[in-house]
């Protein structure tokens, strides 16, 4: 009934003391694969306890010595690349190339951070006073990044590995400890990324890993006293943790409706293959996948013939068998989506492709004519659904893209750069592409939410300087 995992907290696995699990159920099979420790509020204090002792004598390490460390954390985690990606698979049902390359990926951001934090965090800055109206040069003030204390990382199931370690990197080159609650689809892949942490030979306490259901230690951790940063990717469970979290920084990544503009100057296949490869990766369930196409009138029917044509091609399936489209995540999820194809087709929606449903496989759907009356217009499927509004005009589109409650990314296609950047201006969202499908990495380059879409930035650099805050020294010269 699924093999059982231990939680990992001042550097020893344990088994919970409430005796229970929680299971995680195999998107394609639907039968329990795992199961990982229903942890209590009590060892949730214990860890809390842990990281704040830990976090002292790290803080005083030497940061070349944290970079070391996490060179080595990335090597293994590079070495383990086999049994985390399987544990992936049978998750989240992630296609089987993807799942190596989420933990390569993973295993480059850790170094990379560890290189960056050297030198963000080996630089300061020197003031002095007589700038400043009525001074004189008698103030020397000398400012660096300090560790913030307490992380704690929350990641979503669609990257429980990566999205995990662009949380842990940055924390602990910046000298914090870090409290990871991975999301429970892919607890068994983040706890296995923690013990390669374990066999680099992090301090005990510095990195813990609770697991266990949301109603019991959710909010217990959310709301606890010794946190000092919280870094959450999902989905609108932030804004509620950002409603409760108390005077802590927060950095918060909640989804998105990316949108899909499309000029008719556009070079159609390269629209066409940047529709697929946007809208249907790992079937649909990325934050920044594209989740609605803007399309001009004059080339909309071009370009929906092409999208089908590339539609027909996908492989539907297994994880295993490095299928393009697999399994949602859970039955819920695929009963939501289902829900939002149910209503375009009772609103009037071109179906381009029969509506297929197996468990919780569901076949690639473009859906054309899309109205804004439609819910799947608005609301992100995270699912290998994909509605097309045809526009008449790029204001119309760029309208369309601004009245969304979300601004994570968009995309543009046109072959005309002026127009390319004046609709990138206009358009509210963190990030615009010119001529490619939304995407967050490469990994330090910024990324970052308007309105629900979340809090802060993030990217290597941006989440280091994020959890260190300016402490100052200054000298007064008689
Ligand atoms: O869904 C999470 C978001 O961070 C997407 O990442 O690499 O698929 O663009 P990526």
């Amino acid at each position: 009934d699924g093999e059982v995992y231990k939680y990992y907290a001042d550097g020893e696995w344990r088994a919970s003391a409430s005796g229970k699990t929680v299971a995680i159920v195999n998107p394609t099979t639907r039968q329990t694969q795992y199961r990982v420790q229903a942890c209590t509020q009590e060892e949730v204090n214990k860890v809390m306890d842990a990281a704040k002792v830990a976090q002292k004598a790290w803080a005083r390490t030497p940061l070349w010595k944290r970079a070391e460390l996490l060179h080595k954390a990335a090597a293994i985690l590079k070495e383990h690349k086999a049994p985390i990606a399987e544990c992936l698979v049978k998750e989240i049902a992630k296609p089987a190339k993807d799942a190596v390359s989420e933990v390569v990926r993973s295993g480059d951001l850790v170094s990379y951070t560890a290189e960056e934090g050297v030198r963000i965090l080996g630089e300061g800055k020197l003031l002095v006073s007589d700038s400043f109206p009525g001074n004189e040069r008698n103030k020397y003030c000398l400012s660096s990044k300090v560790p913030l204390g307490v992380v704690l990382a929350i990641p979503p199931f669609n990257y429980p590995v990566n999205l995990a370690v662009s949380k842990i990197g940055p924390a602990l080159i910046a000298g914090n400890s870090l409290v990871l609650k991975p999301p429970t689809q892919g607890a068994v892949a983040a706890l296995h990324m923690v013990h390669c942490f374990h066999l680099a030979g992090f301090p005990k306490g510095l990195i813990s890993c609770v697991t266990g259901k949301g109603s019991e230690i959710g909010d217990f951790l959310t709301m606890h006293p010794g946190v000092n940063c919280i870094s959450f990717t999902g989905g609108d469970t932030g804004i509620a943790i950002s409603k409760k979290a108390g005077m802590v920084p927060l950095q918060m990544e909640l989804g998105g409706k990316d949108a899909c503009i499309v000029l008719d100057d556009a070079d159609l296949d390269l629209v066409a293959a940047n529709i697929v490869k946007g809208g249907f990766s790992y079937s649909g369930q990325r934050c920044t996948a594209v989740k609605v196409v803007l399309i001009m009138e004059a080339v909309a029917d071009t370009v929906v013939e092409k999208v089908n044509a590339k539609v027909a091609k996908l492989k539907v399936g297994p994880p295993e068998d490095d299928c393009d489209i697999t399994p949602v995540v859970t039955e819920s999820s695929a009963n939501f989506i289902e829900g939002l194809v149910m209503d375009a087709k009772e609103k009037g929606a071109t179906f381009c492709q029969e509506y297929r449903r197996e468990g919780n496989l569901i076949w690639p759907l473009l859906l054309d004519h899309v109205r804004p009356d439609m819910r799947i217009a608005w609301e992100e499927p995270f699912g290998p659904v994909l509605p097309v509004i045809r526009i008449n005009s790029v204001e119309e589109g760029i309208h369309h893209c601004n009245a969304s409650n979300f601004g994570l990314q968009g995309c543009v296609f046109t072959r005309d750069i002026n127009k390319a950047i004046m609709i990138s201006d206009a358009m509210e969202s963190g990030t615009v592409q010119i001529n490619s499908a939304p995407a967050r990495g490469p990994d330090h380059f910024p990324f970052q939410g308007l309105k629900d879409s979340g809090i802060g930035s993030q990217g290597i650099t941006n989440s280091i300087n994020m959890m260190t805050k300016v402490k100052s020294t200054v000298i007064n010269l008689p």
